[in-house]
């Protein structure tokens, strides 16, 4: 592992070594890859809705446990308005503070009616967001601990306005008095060097990591990755005003024809678009159905490594964007 290299507002919040946040990710961020993160020097969140059953998700939590020696780990909790999301979600709260976890990555809807609660069980809480304006609003709330912005290059979903990271990065910091991550086509050390010299306190990836050996996912998808540049991402679902970044695969061919026909009737997405088309396709290496979240990053994600690896190679550039900036300057 490397030295530290920064010290940061977030690697004092999460007590880790280097800047670097892993967001949740779907069907992918267990036990297994959370805790490589940890153990990296990073931060990670298991993403509580892969695991619906409340029991299920607490035997994830104690092997994340177990694999960081006790070291602290998040949880990733989707905000969900919908009856059965809401109710899971209860679930997950009432899980995660009964096992101790420390730190929240919230996404999706405000987390402000389940703030209390975490507050009350210790749990410092950072507030993901795809425009800085809502970064403003939710940074308001003295129950939040630090805020997440991500730019339109992200995989997921990078919001209706698309606004890019480099804007992002120079802007929420000077606007926002509470630590700041920078997420979206991130994935090397320069752009990690770069996020922080414009104010930020760390970065936060996705796409850069599907190619870590610690995502149990079929292989194929990470050499699909590491082949691919992300040219081969596109944005679907903007019809419903839910952007959604993914591989450009077959299914999102269809999405995109559908959405090219205006159809507004839901139920002709549906089977393109169900999370059971994505597990299937990690679980058989099948990447042409299913909405595959993937970024304009997976151009930096250029071989299949142990996840500390890509740590270390980030690490090293970061130092050497510093050596650079060094050098150039003349005082
Ligand atoms: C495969 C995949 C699954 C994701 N699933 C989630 C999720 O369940 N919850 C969430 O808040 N963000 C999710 N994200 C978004 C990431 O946490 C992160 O915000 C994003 O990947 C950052 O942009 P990048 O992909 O360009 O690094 C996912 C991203 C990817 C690539």
């Amino acid at each position: 592992m490397r030295e530290q290299l920064f010290s940061t507002r977030l690697t004092e919040l999460f007590g880790i070594r280097h800047p670097i946040l892993m967001g949740g990710l779907f069907q992918l961020a267990d036990a297994r890859f959370v805790a490589a993160a940890v153990n990296a020097g990073c931060m990670g969140f298991i993403t509580a809705a892969t695991f619906p059953d409340p029991e299920r998700f607490r035997e994830e939590l104690r092997r994340c446990s177990e694999l960081t020696g006790g070291r602290p780990f998040g949880v990733n909790l989707a905000i969900s308005r919908q009856d059965e999301g809401g109710r899971r979600l209860l679930d997950h709260l009432r899980v995660l503070l009964e096992e101790g976890v420390r730190f929240v990555e919230t996404s999706g809807g405000s987390p402000s009616e389940i703030l209390p609660a975490l507050k009350e069980g210790g749990v410092r809480v950072m507030h993901k967001v795809p425009a800085v304006r809502y970064a403003v609003s939710t940074a308001r709330n003295p129950m939040i601990d630090a805020v997440c912005v991500v730019g339109a290059e992200c995989g997921g979903h990078p919001g209706v306005y698309m606004i890019g990271s480099m804007v992002q990065a120079a802007d929420a910091p000077a606007r926002i008095d509470k630590p700041v991550a920078i997420g979206g086509g991130i994935g090397t050390g320069r752009q990690l060097t770069a996020t922080l010299a414009m104010g930020a306190d760390a970065v936060l990836m996705g796409t850069r990591f599907l190619v870590a050996e610690e995502i149990w996912a079929h292989r194929n998808i990470k050499e699909r990755i590491v082949a691919g540049d992300g040219t081969d991402s596109t944005v679907v679902m903007q019809i419903f005003r839910r952007h959604h970044r993914v591989l450009d695969n077959e299914a999102a061919q269809e999405v995109r024809k559908l959405e090219t026909a205006g159809i507004t009737d839901f139920a002709a997405y549906e089977p393109h678009v169900t999370g059971r088309r994505v597990r299937e396709a990690y679980e058989t290496g099948d990447l042409s159905k299913g909405m595959i979240d993937y970024g304009q990053g997976a151009c930096f994600a250029d071989a299949i490594e142990p996840l500390e690896a890509i740590v270390d190679r980030i690490i090293d550039d970061a130092a050497a964007a510093r050596r650079r900036l060094a050098a150039l300057s003349w005082a």
